[in-house]
């Protein structure tokens, strides 16, 4: 006899929502004042994004808000996250706002609103006014003030509305692929420089909380959104421990680190003292960085796995972001990466969803008491229309049937998990892949901008709905 299948049943008020960025999805990179991003400048270089993609275009999302919102509520979903394109709202990343720009969000937010959908908005996802980096950008402190200041603007225009909030999505990224490996924009491979925007970055987090506390109603939640990685040692050798410590730290040491705990780990300042002496964390910065928060929220995809060894022979990997010789990682020239064993997604990452349980309970040990989300987690598969239309994705229903039961795993061990959001609503612009990667729980015909949804969709509508996984095989 089959062993009987115990249901995967959530809380109550667990939220059922799904993520997407501006730059990835709004498209009307010109209307309504707005001004290039480093995105725009970047994926309009030659090279630097597969078959030189924009997000010119993009979903549209723009101009199809309403449509999409309604989509969302066709699907269920209690809550979407959502972020705000900082050149829309600022357009020289300083001064006065665009009510233009900052009307559409507010109409969003309505729309949401109106149909029983939780918003969340994420103030900054990787898309920095081009006139901010020219200046500078992340390197130079004066990002982190600059900041500050958007958030007060946003957080004063919003602040009534959304409860929910997010300043960074994925500081690592901004900082190491960005100013490191430079497969992210703006394309710099400048290991000091990517050290110098981590701690602004973790200055301008502190400071933009300090700011959207001091501007909205006190029930609203200030989070950050980390890609904190899992990194696992090839053995116990004790090399390969130290590998993995040493990555450890990098990866996620040197952002909950001074928010959390309000100090750069030892083990972090002494690994990198050969790249940096850290001269540009001032006194007060450490404070400024470690505000209390109401919430945390995690990013998972894929683990990471490292041994001690001499720069493996394919260089060091930019976390699957793209390829670069130049390492993401300063200070860690002698640690090897590997490939996880197992399946894998179509961009190569391989699926573990026990990665996603021990990372929730890390945090839950590493931040007693503060609830957390799964923020992104999600699979991109080459998804295509059958015939009459439909696209079925089974693989993907996997992933997530996997990966959310990773989460209600971690609950039962006493994790304060509040909610997931499935990365993503629909296909969109996957940065330096271009449109090549599908993520989307909802098919985009590019052509026509026709959204189709999966039967991933379907099925998540259903978890949605009832609050228990429905089996892998429902929604086929
Ligand atoms: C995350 C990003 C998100 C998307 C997914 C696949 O690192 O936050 O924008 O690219 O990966």
């Amino acid at each position: 006899m089959p062993e009987p299948v115990t249901p995967v049943t959530f809380p109550p008020a667990f939220l059922w929502g799904a993520a997407t960025s501006a730059y990835q999805i709004e498209g009307a990179v010109r209307e309504d004042g707005r001004t290039p991003s480093i995105w725009d400048t970047f994926s309009h270089t030659p090279g630097k994004t597969a078959g030189g993609e924009t997000g010119d275009i993009a979903v549209e999302h723009y101009h199809r808000y309403r449509d999409d919102v309604a989509l969302m509520a066709e699907l269920g979903l209690t809550a979407y996250r959502f972020s705000i394109s900082w050149s829309r709202v600022q357009p020289t990343g300083r001064g006065p706002a665009v009510q233009r720009g900052l009307d559409f969000y507010r109409n969003l937010v309505d729309e949401l609103l109106a149909h029983g959908i939780k918003p969340a908005v994420t103030l900054y996802h990787w898309d920095l006014p081009q006139e901010l980096e020219d200046a500078g950008g992340w390197p130079e402190r004066d990002t982190a003030l600059r900041f500050a200041e958007y958030a007060q603007i946003v957080g004063d225009a919003l602040g009534d509305r959304v409860e929910q909030w997010i300043t960074l999505n994925e500081p690592w990224c901004s900082a190491f692929l960005g100013y490191g490996s430079g497969v992210h924009a703006p394309g710099r491979t400048d290991p000091v420089a990517s050290l110098r925007a981590a701690h602004h970055l973790n200055l301008a987090h502190g400071l933009g909380t300090s700011a959207l506390r001091a501007t909205m109603p006190a029930r609203n939640s200030v989070a950050v959104s980390l890609n904190s990685s899992v990194v696992r040692p090839l053995s116990q050798d004790p090399a390969d421990l130290a590998a993995a410590r040493r990555i450890d730290d990098l990866a996620n040491g040197v952002f909950h680190g001074p928010m959390l705990h309000g100090a750069y780990p030892e083990t972090l300042l002494a690994a990198t003292s050969s790249v940096t002496d850290w001269s540009y964390v001032l006194d007060g910065d450490l404070a400024a960085i470690n505000q209390p928060l109401d919430a945390l929220g995690l990013n998972y995809y894929t683990p990471t796995l490292v041994s001690a060894a001499a720069a493996s022979a394919d260089g060091p990997r930019a976390d699957g972001h793209g390829a670069s010789s130049f390492s993401p990682w300063p200070g860690a020239d002698d640690v090897a990466f590997h490939q996880t064993p197992g399946e894998r997604t179509e961009m190569g990452w391989t699926i573990d969803p026990t990665g996603l349980h021990d990372l929730i309970m890390r945090y839950s040990g590493e931040a007693p008491g503060l609830p957390l989300y799964v923020t992104e987690n999600g699979a991109a598969y080459d998804d295509k229309p059958d015939p009459d239309g439909r696209v079925h994705d089974p693989e993907r229903i996997a992933y997530l049937h996997g990966h959310l039961s990773a989460v209600r795993r971690a609950i039962t061990d006493g994790a304060d998990v509040r909610g997931y959001y499935l990365w993503s609503l629909m296909d969109n612009f996957e940065w330096a892949y271009g449109y090549g990667k599908r993520f989307g729980a909802v098919y985009v015909d590019y052509a026509t901008q026709a959204r189709t949804p999966k039967s991933s969709a379907l099925w998540y509508r259903q978890a949605a709905r009832t609050g228990t996984l429905p089996p892998v095989t429902a929604a086929e």
